[in-house]
């Protein structure tokens, strides 16, 4: 029975799951290396219970309650004890996510279940760092945490069905709907969603139609609640290229990314996050 989660990495996913956890009830600690990020993450999270508090999303007494059961660590060993179930939301970097996941495997009880927020990186491949792959497994959740409705649950070779169970309870809990995808390159979201990420922004650096006017064909065409490349901008660039590229060596070259996709992420245009992407954005 999962009663305590970790989440680790305090970046825009680690905060918005960790939100979720202690809505959902859970005791939910959040560890990140930098005690600064914590403490952005904690005011951010503080912010979005304000705005379903106001929304009339989450009650007054509801949003006091899962603060209360929210915890910030910046020491990994006391972070992993005690949780049942270790979602890491680190950057997308193989390296990084391994030496985590071999770490936290040293630290935490037997039956805990481990689970990445990876967008594209393979479960197996990752669970291979680990004794515990039977309880190994993939939790994508999507941006905004707090408002996308899908966990896309991504069972490993050897993920137990008692795994994939008592995740996709939690996935409940958190009020979301779970999907349950093989392990394959890009799983079923992010191979979907670059698919057509890439041929916007190849239609873009071809001149076929402004950025804006492409976004519209999908936003007024298709009910897309926004157009790919306000996504992108939004994702951030240098992470589409990242997905991209492994997506290429992995499924052959019709996920090759574009050239001008190459030049906006080495101008340093990574969306949002940079000021400029496909759009300016000022800042907030
Ligand atoms: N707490 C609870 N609910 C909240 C909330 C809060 N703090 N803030 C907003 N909400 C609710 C709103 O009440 C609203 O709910 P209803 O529809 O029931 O009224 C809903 O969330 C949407 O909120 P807003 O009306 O404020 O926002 P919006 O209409 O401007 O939409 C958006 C914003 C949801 C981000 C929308 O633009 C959108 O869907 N964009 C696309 C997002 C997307 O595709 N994300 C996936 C990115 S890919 C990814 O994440 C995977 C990866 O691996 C890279």
């Amino acid at each position: 029975m999962i009663r305590q989660i970790a989440v680790i990495g305090s970046g825009t996913m680690g905060r918005g799951i960790a939100y979720l956890g202690a809505l959902a009830g859970y005791d939910t600690v959040l560890y990140d290396v930098d005690p600064a990020a914590l403490d952005a993450a904690k005011s951010s999270i503080e912010s979005i219970f304000r705005k379903g508090v106001e929304k009339g999303k989450v009650t007054e007494t509801d949003a006091t309650l899962a603060l209360a059961r929210l915890h910030l660590a910046s020491d990994l060993e006391p972070a992993a004890r005690g949780a049942e179930l270790i979602i890491e939301a680190v950057p997308e970097n193989f390296e990084l996510k391994n030496d985590l996941f071999a770490q936290v495997d040293l630290y935490c009880d037997e039956e805990t279940i481990l689970a990445s927020n990876t967008s594209s990186i393979s479960i197996s491949k990752l669970a291979a760092t680990v004794e515990r792959r039977d309880r190994f497994i993939g939790m994508h959740f999507f941006n905004p945490p707090h408002v996308m409705k899908l966990i896309e649950i991504v069972t490993g070779e050897r993920t137990s069905d008692a795994t994939v169970n008592a995740v996709r309870e939690v996935a409940e809990k958190m009020g979301k709907t779970p999907i349950i995808v093989r392990d394959s390159p890009g799983f079923a979201t992010s191979r979907l969603g670059v698919a057509i990420g890439l041929e916007a922004i190849r239609m873009y650096g071809e001149g076929v139609a402004s950025a804006e006017d492409i976004d519209r064909a999908m936003e007024l065409g298709y009910n897309h609640p926004m157009g790919p490349l306000r996504l992108t901008d939004l994702v951030g660039l240098d992470v589409r290229l990242g997905i991209a590229e492994y997506l290429a060596s992995a499924l052959g070259p019709r996920f090759e990314p574009p050239q001008v996709l190459r030049e906006m992420v080495a101008a340093g245009k990574l969306g949002r996050k940079t000021g400029e992407g496909f759009y300016r954005w000022p800042a907030e």
